[in-house]
C-alpha cells in the first residue's frame, strides 16, 4: 500500500473540507473559549477556503494519498515580516491532519517534511507553527522533526462579574 504526498487538487476539496472541519472541532474540544465555536456547515466553509488557497501563490496545500484515498493534508503559507510579532518573513504551517486509522506510521512526518521542502523552495529561512497546549501528539511530532518552542500563548477570559 503506497503512500503519496502531493499538492492538493480541486477534486480533493470534499476531503479537505472533511479533514479541516475535524481539525477545528478537535481544537474547540481542547478549550471551547479559546478555540472558536464550529459553525454549522464547517465542512463547506473549510472546503471553500482550502480550494481557494491551493491555487494561490504563497500558499501550499498538500495531501497524503493511500491507494487513491486522501488520508491526510497539510496547509502552510508564506508570511511577510511582522513587527508586532517580531517575526521576519517565514513559512507558517497552519494545519496538519492525518485520519485516525493512519496515525502512527509516519504520514504526519512525511507531510511536514514535504511541506518544509516546498517552503524552502519559496525562499523562507524558517517555518513556524502554533500547537494547542493540550496537543501532546503534535508537539512530539514537531519536536522530533526539529521545531523548538519559541512562544507561549496565554489567554484570560473577561467575565461579566469582573466589571466595575
Ligand atoms: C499530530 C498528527 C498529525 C501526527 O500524525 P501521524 O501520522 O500519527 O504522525 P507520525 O506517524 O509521523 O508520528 C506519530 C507517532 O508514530 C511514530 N511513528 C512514525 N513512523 C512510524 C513507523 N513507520 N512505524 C511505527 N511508528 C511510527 C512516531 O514515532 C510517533 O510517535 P510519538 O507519538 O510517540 O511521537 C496526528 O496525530 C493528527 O492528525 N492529529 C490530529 C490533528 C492535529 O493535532 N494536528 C496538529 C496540529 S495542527
Amino acid at each position: 500500500m503506497t503512500l503519496t504526498i502531493r499538492p492538493a487538487r480541486t477534486e480533493d476539496a470534499p476531503a479537505l473540507g472533511r479533514m479541516g472541519a475535524a481539525l477545528v472541532r478537535l481544537h474547540h474540544s481542547y478549550d471551547p473559549e479559546r478555540f472558536m465555536t464550529p459553525e454549522e456547515d464547517l465542512e463547506s466553509g473549510y472546503r471553500w477556503w482550502l480550494s481557494r488557497e491551493l491555487k494561490r501563490q504563497g500558499a501550499v496545500v498538500l495531501v497524503a494519498e493511500r491507494d487513491g484515498r486522501v488520508v491526510g493534508y497539510a496547509y502552510a503559507t508564506v508570511e511577510a515580516r511582522d513587527w508586532n510579532a517580531l517575526r521576519d518573513e517565514h513559512g507558517e504551517l497552519h494545519d496538519v491532519w492525518v485520519d485516525e486509522s493512519e496515525r502512527g506510521s509516519g504520514v504526519g512526518a512525511q507531510l511536514a517534511e514535504e511541506m518544509i521542502r516546498r517552503l524552502r523552495a519559496q525562499g523562507v529561512p524558517r517555518v513556524m507553527l502554533m500547537t494547542a497546549a493540550k496537543n501532546d501528539a503534535a508537539q512530539r511530532l514537531f519536536a522530533r522533526l526539529g521545531w523548538r518552542t519559541t512562544m507561549v500563548e496565554m489567554t484570560r477570559e473577561l467575565k461579566d462579574s469582573e466589571t466595575d
